[in-house]
């Protein structure tokens, strides 16, 4: 298929990255900063690298490819650029299609595509993507894309409904972001506990829980001293906790009543 990129995605780039070993093809990049496109366009070693500014007409397939704040204004910005036929998709987990206003009667189909994947760092999420499963919705003929462009990523997908996708975006945040969040607090607490070179540790340990929660479910896959009621063990760990984070001690008291409910099936 013939591709268009709008915004020098860390997302974009990664998913074109894969999309072009798969002899689909991009034809523009587009930019606020030439320079950026640029850039882009040499990296992906395709395309043609232009701004807002420049861009004349698009056609083909257009990844929306911006910050989810922003997706509705670029839309507005470059509706009357695209041409009829085009298919418009976005990467948002958060939105649906349907942000792309009346779509629909300017003849274009739309979808979103969302990756269940960090970006954080270009090469793990290229490595990945492979893997990665995406959520996808859109209007039939939108759909049948991403899909159709999803089989050359990685070929798995979930079905979403326009009007599931913020909870199934507060999920993978959850998934997501949360477990970065307690990450953080664990990184202080290893310091402050002599324990030297914790990154390791920190990823291999999650990786295990992980792989937990595949090969098993989420209850089963609680291990620790709620799970095994050591009561002694939380009550004195939670003192260290008071002390390095005060002000986040209801957070340690909420996991606890969390992972008791969850043990108990009550959750
Ligand atoms: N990051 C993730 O891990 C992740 C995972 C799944 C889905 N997503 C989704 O993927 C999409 C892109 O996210 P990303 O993380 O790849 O974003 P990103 O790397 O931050 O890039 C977004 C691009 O949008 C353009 N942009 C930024 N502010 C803008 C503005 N005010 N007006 C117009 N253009 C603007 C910029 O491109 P120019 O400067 O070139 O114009 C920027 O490079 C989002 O919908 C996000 O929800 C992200």
């Amino acid at each position: 298929m013939r591709l268009n990129v709008l915004g020098t995605s860390k997302v974009a780039l990664a998913i074109c990255e894969r999309l072009v070993e798969k002899d689909h093809t991009v034809r523009f990049v587009v930019s606020r900063s030439k320079e950026k496109a640029k850039a882009f366009v040499e990296h992906l070693g395709v395309g043609e690298a232009i701004t807002y500014q420049e861009l004349e007409s698009l056609s083909g397939v257009i990844f929306f490819a911006v910050p989810d704040s922003v997706i509705e204004r670029v839309y507005e910005q470059v509706k009357d650029r695209c041409a009829p036929n085009s298919c418009l998709i976005h990467f948002s987990g958060f939105h649906s299609s349907k942000i792309f206003a009346n779509a629909d009667d300017l003849g274009f189909s739309r979808a979103s595509m969302h990756p269940n994947l960090s970006f954080a760092d270009a090469k793990v999420a290229y490595l990945n993507l492979p893997n990665c499963i995406f959520g996808v919705e859109g209007d039939n003929s939108g759909l049948k894309i991403a899909i159709e462009l999803v089989k050359d990523i990685s070929g798995k997908y979930i079905v979403l409904s326009e009007s599931g996708k913020i909870a199934y975006h507060l999920a993978a945040v959850i998934c997501s972001n949360f477990v970065v969040g307690l990450t953080a607090l664990a990184e202080k607490i290893y310091s402050s506990s002599g324990v030297g070179d914790f990154r390791g540790l920190m990823s291999s340990l999650i990786s295990s829980v992980a792989q937990n929660i595949s090969a098993k479910s989420v209850v089963e896959s609680l291990t620790g001293p709620v799970a095994r009621g050591d009561w002694q063990v939380v009550e004195k760990e939670r003192e260290i906790f008071e002390k390095i984070f005060p002000h986040f001690v209801s957070l340690y008291d909420n996991m606890v009543e969390i992972l008791k409910k969850l043990k108990e099936g009550k959750l």
